[in-house]
């Protein structure tokens, strides 16, 4: 009878590992594929733009303004040949200049969210300002 039991953990144990191992393989896989952008298309989606425009507002207008012109950088709206992968990235992994600090959000935004908000800021480019 004990034998039996210490078969059934055995097997247990062994559905454990395994799970175990292919989830870590998954992750591991998961972590090494580039983030492939999306196309030039999706970018300009207006529904990609406002929903950008909606977490923009709500995380990160509090150091960069509602549009990106405050803060310690060029406004975003003087980008005009703004790589959307670069963008994605600095919000990604964040950015350091001396004192300045742009958060990474990996993990805190998911990363459909970041191509949204990097959506909402290519809009931005060469907009004029509604009011000073
Ligand atoms: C705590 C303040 C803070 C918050 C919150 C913040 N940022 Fe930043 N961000 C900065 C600073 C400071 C810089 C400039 C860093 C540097 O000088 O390299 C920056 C830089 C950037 C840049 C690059 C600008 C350039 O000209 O290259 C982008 C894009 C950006 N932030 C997007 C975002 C987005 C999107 C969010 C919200 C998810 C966000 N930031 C939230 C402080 C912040």
């Amino acid at each position: 009878m004990s034998r039996m039991i210490d078969r059934k953990r055995l097997a247990a144990w062994a559905r454990a590992c395994a799970l175990t191992t292919g989830l870590l393989w998954a992750v591991c896989a998961g972590a090494q594929e580039p983030v492939a952008p999306p196309g030039a298309e999706a970018l300009r989606n207006p529904e990609w733009i406002e929903a950008g425009r909606v977490r923009f507002v709500k995380t990160c207008a509090y150091c960069h303004g509602y549009e990106g012109d405050a803060g310690k950088h060029v406004p975003f709206r003087e980008h005009l040949d703004w790589d959307p992968a670069q963008i994605h990235d600095v919000i990604t992994n964040g950015r350091r200049r001396g004192a300045n600090v742009m958060p990474a959000w990996q993990g805190a935004i998911s990363d459909d969210e970041v191509w949204r908000i990097t959506a909402y800021i290519l809009s931005l480019g060469g907009k004029p300002r509604a009011s000073q």
